[in-house]
């Protein structure tokens, strides 16, 4: 995949270094000149071997990048990578430490395990480090099949070697605890963002909406209360704009449900709803065939809210926090959804049909609405890959943002400016609204061809009263993003580090 697995032994700053044969050392320094710690140290055995070496190789002081050495005299291992790690280097990047662990996940290579001296670093820091080259590293290859590879086709013994599943990292580290403890912490968002790829990558006939409600489920291991709203039970509620696009699909809808009560008893939860369209034909409004494949993706929203749920509970966040998905599948079917339909909303209001092809605001409209008469949130935000649209005004640099909560609005984008996983805000107002003014109904589920984002986010709009409410349009950023050294796969578990920042520094540190 390969999955990396950390361990923390105690090096002293000034201990004798382990012999590690064949397993690649890693050095994290923060000057060329003069050398220290562990750097030091290997020169010194080598009589100056690595100054000698790394001068040579005309090392890139930039922050990240790394230079291979082999079998140089002192070296801990016939393998040494010495990363540079200069505190002055670190850029304008806000998060320099994830960003190292990402760029530094590249020399994993087809090692099973690697040895990593964390100098200077704090545990903080460290675990940060740790925390990107786990990201990085991650690729989704569960369908690929361990003995096909083009390479080694009927080349028997000349095969080259399988990749690892595993990489050990052990870490080598003055204090042990503190590393341990800061790891944990950093692991949970990790891992909740690698939950959120995993949703992502899954294809379509596996995933369903069944099965995606089964992953939340799970989540009940963590202590998270999960519930499982089926098609009865919605249509008992009265979420016919949900049902209506699940209805071309042999498979059925769900509703999930996760609960996390962090946070003091009775205060009111933060609320996270998201798209949870496992597959987007179009339905009858059916979608050219070129890229459609990519549409296995429009769950991003959903896997956001089913990793960051992961992220907060097993670190144990203090918070109380409410995640609700819909899932449905969009297909054209002779029971499918037509243009010119109208249903009736949970809400009570009606909506015309244009386009079924806008159907995560229909599903949105129900589980924004069903969220707020149930758990009253004191915010409600909610993530969606909703429109073609946002990638033409913003691309895939920053989700777009909207909202109806100053306050909210500058929270989300500070987190996102801190995380790195940046929003734009982007306006509402009644000029838009009144682009989805319907002839028949209260409203339609289509503005025209003009403000496309901005139409959608008025829809949503229409359904959260006076909840103090962010919509992130994540058309652009959780899937199909541009690689980077964080990340290398179709999915990216955009939300995770964005939400997971802003409820740790808004809704935990007042606790
Ligand atoms: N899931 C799509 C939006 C989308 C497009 C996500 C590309 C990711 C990549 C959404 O359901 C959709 O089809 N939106 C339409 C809305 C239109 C019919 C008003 C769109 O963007 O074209
Ligand atoms: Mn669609
Ligand atoms: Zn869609």
């Amino acid at each position: 995949m390969p999955q990396l697995s950390f361990s923390f032994v105690e090096h002293a700053a000034d201990a004798a270094l382990p012999t590690l044969d064949d397993v690649p050392a890693i050095v994290l320094i923060d000057a060329v000149e003069p050398l220290s710690g562990v750097a030091a140290q290997i020169d010194e055995a080598g009589e100056g071997a690595l100054a000698t070496a790394l001068k040579a190789a005309a090392v890139k002081p930039s922050w990240g990048s790394s230079t291979s050495f082999f079998a140089l005299p002192g070296a801990p291992s016939g393998h040494l990578v010495v990363c540079m790690a200069d505190a002055e280097k670190k850029g304008d990047d806000p998060e320099p430490n994830l960003m190292l662990g990402g760029k530094l996940s590249a020399q994993l290579g087809k090692h099973g395990a690697v040895a990593l001296f964390a100098g200077a670093f704090s545990a903080d820091d460290l675990a940060q480090v740790l925390s990107g080259m786990k990201l990085g590293a991650y690729r989704f290859e569960r369908y690929k099949s361990k003995d096909t590879s083009a390479d080694d086709a009927g080349e028997g013994d000349d095969a080259p070697e399988q990749a690892p599943q595993t990489v050990e990292v052990t870490v080598y580290t003055a204090d042990v605890a503190a590393a341990e403890d800061a790891f944990a912490e950093a692991d949970a968002v990790a891992s909740g963002t690698l939950l959120a790829r995993d949703l992502v990558n899954e294809p379509p006939n596996v995933l369903g909406p069944v099965e995606f409600a089964g992953v939340a489920e799970a989540l009940g291991e963590l202590d998270v209360d999960v519930t499982v709203l089926d098609g009865d039970q919605m249509a008992e509620l009265g979420m016919n704009a949900l049902l209506g696009v699940a209805q071309g699909s042999e498979r059925p809808a769900r509703l999930a449900i996760m609960q996390w009560n962090g946070g003091a008893d009775g205060e009111k939860p933060v609320a996270i709803v998201g798209k949870g369209v496992v597959f987007d034909t179009g339905g009858i409004s059916i979608k050219p065939a070129g890229g459609m494949e990519d549409m296995k993706g429009d769950m991003g929203g959903a896997a956001c809210v089913v990793g960051l749920m992961h992220a907060l509970a097993a670190r144990k966040a203090k918070v109380n926090a409410v995640g609700v998905i819909g899932l449905v599948e969009n297909m054209p079917d002779g029971k499918a959804q037509r243009p010119g339909d109208i249903v009736t909303s949970m809400a009570g209001k009606t909506i015309e049909i244009i386009n079924t092809d806008a159907e995560g605001r229909l599903v949105l409209a129900d589980a924004l609405h069903y969220t707020r008469v149930t758990y009253e949130p004191k915010v409600m935000i909610d993530l969606a890959t909703l429109t073609g649209a946002i990638m033409v005004a913003l691309g895939q640099d920053h989700a777009g943002m909207f909202s109806n909560n100053d306050e909210l609005a500058a929270q989300l984008h500070e987190a996102g400016q801190s995380s790195g996983e940046k929003v734009w805000r982007m306006p509402l107002g009644p000029a838009y609204n009144k682009l989805i003014e319907s002839r028949f109904a209260d409203m339609k589920n289509t503005g025209g061809r003009f403000a496309g984002s901005i139409t959608a986010a008025e829809f949503l709009q229409r359904f959260v009263g006076d909840t103090p409410w962010a919509h992130l349009d994540v058309a652009g950023t959780a899937m199909s993003a541009p690689k980077s050294p964080l990340n290398a796969s179709f999915g990216s578990g955009f939300g995770v580090r964005l939400l997971d920042r802003y409820i740790r520094t808004v809704h935990e540190s007042a606790a």
